[in-house]
């Protein structure tokens, strides 16, 4: 597994980032620097080609691939959609995404050679002929026999018919299919969404995206765990008390009100993404991360994970949701939800892992945060009258791009008296490696489903183990509590779901409002 694209420029740490240890290198499935496999030649099918998805991360990311020297050498990139388009009009949309989103702005050679390469076709489900003739036109331009990949970025009611016609116009045989989430609603219908995409697709034809899994440091967790000496031995139940993860978002629903509405906040991010990572934060270590053994180990976890209790679930709609449009007046949609997942397992029985994710608060974060169990003996005192002096020991791995990991520990102040302090030890990934390396999480997956690396990809029985044990909460959901946007989302009840510990956010960015009594 490797997103190194080029020798990054480091920056003052530069030692540190090239002394690699053999027990780093040997992690390194990772080919080096350079290295990274170029996708064979391709034929890409992007379905949903002129929506929020397309716009926002495909068509940017693709061009970021093209500028990195990661496309194959000879690629062509259909647009499917809905709306009558000619490919003038596409290419004139497409170049717009790539300025309001993209890394690399669209000029120059670079996005000329890229937009030759791209053409549009308007999908109508009861006539493919238009669709079969574009790629054979496309695969004729190209020469040989490229590989080809659908993406579908379309609304998730689409995706087994899409998969039926692509099947039926005879196009299935030897592609690869991307499908877009929430890949189902609950267990039934991501079952019976398995079994149409397998009635066509091979499983080692289809990857089930999770943009999160592609994140560098998501991926990093892996190395984090696996490749020190130094945190694995302390990655388990007997130094860990619990673990969040928590993805509060500023953003709100906008744009995408009907969808969201169908959908809320524990299918859109919670069954989607955090679980997913919670898998990589979780599990054993892999033989070798390679797909199988990958998908083996978070499968593991995922079994051992108990059906989530009612009572550990938290739903919130920020006031004036209902006021959006396309979403239901008497909507009862969540926007946030929180939850407290339990692994039951030799690794984590007893440690709660929550999980939070919400539209409209305060503030945009992708955290992960470990806390250590505190030392037996309360050995320090604390300054009179003020109790606060720390917070406990926390693993903090901010995911969110470009991505860092802090320590949170006491240390004793300066001067006579013996007082303590929190303080922290931060690893950024801008000050070691260039920011002009990194993929996207969509460019990083792209990448691989092109190349065929199954690995960050989501098997089907790993989504329907999810769904499964989603079942309490979907069937039964708790009330919807109201929160006003900008805020933390729905007090007490995000507290008492936590207790006895804490949320990292929001005290972690006003240490001072920390009032725990960590020493005594
Ligand atoms: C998407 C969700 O999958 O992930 C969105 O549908 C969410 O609701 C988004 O905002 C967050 O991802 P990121 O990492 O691109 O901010």
């Amino acid at each position: 597994m490797s997103t190194t694209i080029a020798p990054g420029a480091a920056g003052s740490g530069t030692t540190p980032a090239r002394e690699q240890s053999a027990a780093a290198a040997a992690f390194r499935a990772l080919p080096a620097a350079g290295l990274v496999p170029r996708p064979g030649n391709h034929v890409i099918v992007v379905f949903g080609a002129t929506g929020d998805l397309a716009h926002r991360k495909l068509l940017p990311g693709l061009f970021h691939l093209a500028t990195a020297g990661l496309m194959p050498d000879r690629y062509e990139i259909i647009g499917v959609s809905p709306q009558d388009m000619t490919g003038e009009q596409f290419r004139h949309l497409a170049r717009q995404a790539v300025a309001d989103f993209g890394t690399v702005k669209p000029t120059g050679a670079n996005w000329e050679a890229f937009q030759r390469r791209l053409s549009y076709i308007s999908a109508d489900p009861a006539r493919t002929l238009p669709l079969v003739e574009a790629i054979a036109t496309a695969e004729r331009q190209i020469g040989g026999s490229p590989g080809r990949l659908f993406h579908l970025a379309i609304p998730p009611a689409a995706f087994a018919p899409t998969v039926s016609m692509l099947g039926a116009a005879g196009l299935a045989a030897g592609s690869r299919v991307i499908i877009e989430k929430p890949f189902g609603t609950d267990l039934a219908s991501a079952r019976a969404l398995n079994q149409a995409v397998h009635a066509v697709f091979d499983e080692s034809q289809v990857f089930r995206i999770d943009h999160f899994l592609g994140k560098e440091s998501v991926d990093n967790i892996l190395a984090f765990r696996f490749a020190n000496g130094l945190f694995e031995p302390i990655w388990n139940r007997n130094h860990i008390a619990y673990v969040q993860i928590d993805v509060p978002e500023t953003l709100s629903i906008a744009g995408r009100g009907s969808f969201y509405d169908q959908t809320g906040a524990y299918r859109d991010m919670i069954v989607t993404h955090l679980l997913q990572v919670l898998g990589f934060v979780a599990m054993e270590p892999p033989t070798s991360f390679d797909a199988r053994h990958l998908r083996d180990e978070t499968a593991k976890v995922f079994d051992a994970l108990k059906p989530i209790d009612v009572r550990h679930a938290v739903r919130g709609q920020y006031t004036g949701y209902r006021d959006e449009p396309g979403v239901a007046s008497g909507s009862q949609t969540e926007t946030l939800a929180a939850v407290r997942a339990e692994i039951d397992n030799w690794r984590w029985a007893g440690v709660p892992f929550l999980l939070r994710s919400g539209k409209r608060l305060a503030a945009s974060r992708q955290l992960i945060t470990l806390g250590l169990r505190q030392p037996p003996m309360p050995m320090f005192r604390t300054r009179h009258g003020d109790a606060a002096v720390g917070r406990p020991n926390e693993i903090v791995i901010d995911f969110a791009d470009p991505g860092s990991i802090t320590t949170g520990f006491l240390a004793k102040e300066l001067g006579a008296t013996l007082r303590l302090s929190s303080v922290e030890m931060t690893f950024r990934y801008a000050d070691f490696f260039g920011k002009a390396s990194g993929l996207e999480g969509y460019e990083r997956l792209l990448l691989d489903a092109m190349i065929g690396i199954q690995s960050l990809f989501t098997h089907s029985d790993a989504i329907e183990r999810l769904w499964e044990i989603s079942a309490p909460v979907l069937n039964d959901p708790p009330p919807v509590q109201p929160y006003a946007p900008g805020s933390w989302g729905p007090q007490p009840a995000l507290d008492r779901l936590a207790a006895p510990y804490r949320w990292h956010l929001p005290r972690a960015d006003s240490p001072s409002s920390n009032t725990e009594p960590l020493v005594r």
